[in-house]
């Protein structure tokens, strides 16, 4: 029965012998265009008009007031938790069902990281366990903050992740943390024109992160946005990134720790470009999904599919099989088919540098690490 998987997506990407890939980028509009301006006028670097232009784009496209172009998604989340307060020692909570990329950047700002368990509905953070941990861990004290009563770590901020594209439960997440006194940082990385009623991914909590890495829906070759609503944050965010340099038409001065983590002219440039083909793409990414729904549904195959409320990416394709053996066998026989499918992330608290750190029962990421399978989604020219 495998083969016939293979055969309909060497079908639906019109390839009949090559490998098909998990998700290649497409670039079909200016960005031949948009780089050779970029070369011409020599502004390859820090200076240029598509930095600021891709900035405005993205935070038009969101609904976010502000956004801060930055070299990838990782230093982005790194910079958002910096500047919602994240200290060393902190605990930062987020879910074991991700890309490492957020735990690595809660542990760069020094934060204990606790993971809390996914749910099976949207494949996000767990509402219900968030509570839970909440609730029997921590509490409230003097000066206004959460604190973990058995390791009297301040918890400073939660990163859920949409993850392959999927809003996560945010509006319950925002609802339990703002309770306690925890900033929502969302790691909307995957999830660019997603939205949960409405309203986009990465527009619920104090700020997010976007990624543009080349596996993305879009691509800036490699990058990353911080939107937010919050002016302070974003002036601030643009300041550190950029070296922390006081502004001066000649002297060198800066006065605190900064980064070079500023988005060049080039990447901006491809960035815009991708951006005037986003809707065009994800209306062409949620086809290939309508298409993967009715076909798997034929073979009994569970197909996820968007829920209630919910407007999705597509970013990457996600079926769940009945257990691990079936995915290890999906696994094998697609890849040595050419056509590349993969599993889902390996749970973060399994990886060595994390095996230690705070977790709620992982059950429900547990058994959606045993099921889900990516399957390939690039936009189909
Ligand atoms: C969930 C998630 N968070 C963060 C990142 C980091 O983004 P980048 O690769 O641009 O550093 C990625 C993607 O790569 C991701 O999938």
């Amino acid at each position: 029965m495998y083969n016939e998987v293979t055969t309909f997506i060497r079908n639906l990407y019109n390839k009949p012998t090559d490998l098909v890939p998990l998700h290649a980028p497409v670039f079909t509009g200016n960005e031949k265009k948009y780089l050779n301006e970029c070369i011409d006028t020599t502004f390859v670097s820090y200076v240029g008009r598509f930095v600021t232009l891709f900035e405005e784009k993205i935070a038009a496209y969101t609904g976010a007031k502000y956004a801060v172009a930055v070299v990838n998604g990782t230093c982005a989340l790194e910079i958002a938790l910096k500047l919602c307060g994240v200290k060393s020692g902190d605990e930062v909570l987020t879910q074991a069902l991700t890309f490492v990329a957020t735990s690595n950047a809660i542990a760069y700002c020094g934060g204990n990281i606790v993971f809390i368990d996914s749910e099976k509905q949207n494949l996000g953070m767990c509402p219900e366990k968030l509570e839970e941990f909440l609730t029997e861990n921590t509490e409230i004290r003097a000066d206004g903050y959460c604190y973990n009563k058995n390791t009297n770590n301040k918890v400073s901020a939660c990163v859920p992740v949409h993850i392959f594209g999927h809003p996560c439960l945010i509006d319950k997440i925002n609802e339990i943390c703002s309770k306690h006194n925890i900033v929502v940082v969302e790691d909307a990385a995957e999830s660019i024109g997603s939205t949960y009623f409405g309203k986009h991914t990465g527009t619920f909590g104090k700020t997010a992160v976007l990624s543009f890495n080349g596996n993305k829906t879009i691509t800036t070759g490699g990058g990353g946005m911080i939107i937010t609503d919050d002016e302070q944050l974003a002036k601030k965010a643009k300041y550190i990134t950029t070296t922390a340099k006081v502004p001066h038409p000649y002297e060198f001065f800066h006065d605190e720790l900064g980064y070079n983590y500023r988005m060049t002219n080039v990447n901006a440039a491809i960035g815009c470009a991708q951006m005037e083909k986003l809707d065009e793409y994800i209306a062409n990414k949620r086809e290939t999904a309508a298409l993967y729904k009715e076909f798997f549904a034929k073979h009994k195959i569970e197909f996820f599919s968007e829920k209630e409320n919910c407007f999705s990416n597509y970013w990457l394709n996600v079926i769940i099989l009945k257990d691990r053996e079936q995915r290890e066998d999906f696994l094998k026989y697609t890849n040595e088919n050419g056509v590349m499918t993969r599993p889902a992330w390996t749970l973060m608290n399994k990886l060595p540098m994390y095996k230690n750190c705070l977790h709620t029962n992982l059950d429900n990421a547990q058994w959606l690490e045993d099921r889900i399978v990516n399957i390939p989604s690039s936009v189909r020219l």
